[in-house]
């Protein structure tokens, strides 16, 4: 439902120009609202007057564009993502609840088909040294399972449990990570979107992150994990391992020439 403040409307026309779904119209001199649209919000944001609303969300965490404040440089922006790097190497230090509210902010303004806005974060910090200890004890069990599908991943979890077992610190799986974000969803872009955002704002914030395709396998592929993590049906999308940095880059890693097509 959109609603339209008629007492502040002026009929500019914006809101309908911008709607994707076509649900806004002006008669006569002010914005109508047909039901049936995505819900993007790109009414509330586009009106010059503050008139629009939609009641389902929070109106108060809508925020006024500040355009001189609030600017992203270009040269800056590539240069953050150059120097973004994978992190495998994390100080023993947790992450405050308000550092990682901040940062999962990122994920939850991130584009989504239909604007479903259906990822679901679960942060395990507290109960990451648990959520290990379960995985790996599940591991053997797990990569025998594996050999008929994926012989080769299972020949390597097993290789990898052998090690952790011998020298729990050595973890090829967890790295040491204070915290792990999952990201459960059920258009995998949409849960690949959110995750690059919550790794800019990580970075942003003095942090790093892995992804673990590894991890995000495991758990996708054994339903007791699943479990464990309370997703349901919804796929696991993303495992992304987060922390503050234990190493230094001093430049960026080379990069193959980009695989681009000029037509
Ligand atoms: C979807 C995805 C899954 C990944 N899975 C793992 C993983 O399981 N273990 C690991 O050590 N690195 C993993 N990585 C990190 C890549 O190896 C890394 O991004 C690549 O080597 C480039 O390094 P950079 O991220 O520092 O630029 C993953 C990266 C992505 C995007």
């Amino acid at each position: 439902m959109v609603v339209i403040d008629r007492g502040k409307c002026i009929g500019c026309g914006l809101c309908a120009a911008d709607c994707p779904a076509e649900k806004l119209t002006v008669t006569d001199g002010k914005a109508v609202y047909t039901p049936g649209c995505i819900q993007c919000g790109h009414c509330v944001a586009v009106c010059p007057r503050a008139a629009v609303s939609i009641p389902e969300y929070d109106m108060a965490d809508v925020e006024e564009y500040d355009r001189e404040t609030f600017t992203v440089d270009p040269e800056n922006f590539l240069h953050a993502v150059k120097f973004r790097r994978s992190i495998r190497n994390y100080r023993e230090e947790a992450i405050s609840r308000e550092v990682l509210e901040r940062i999962l902010e990122a994920g939850r303004y991130t584009a989504t088909a239909k604007n479903r806005q259906a990822c679901r974060f679960i942060v395990l910090q507290e109960e990451l040294p648990a959520f290990r200890e379960y995985l790996w004890s599940q591991m053997p069990e797990l990569a025998e399972e594996m050999k008929k599908t994926a012989p080769h991943y299972s020949m390597m979890f097993k290789f990898m449990y052998r090690r952790q077992r011998k020298d729990p610190k050595d973890d090829p799986l967890f790295f040491n990570a204070p915290a792990c974000i999952f990201i459960a969803a059920d258009n995998p872009l949409d849960g690949g979107l959110a995750a690059a955002n919550i790794e800019n704002m990580a970075v942003a914030e003095g942090a790093g992150v892995l992804y673990s395709g590894y991890i995000q396998r495991i758990t996708e592929g054994w339903k007791p994990l699943k479990e464990w993590l309370g997703t349901g049906d919804t796929p696991v999308a993303c495992c992304m391992l987060i922390g503050y940095p234990a190493v230094a880059y001093k430049r960026t890693a080379p990069r193959k020439k980009a695989d681009i097509i000029w037509r």
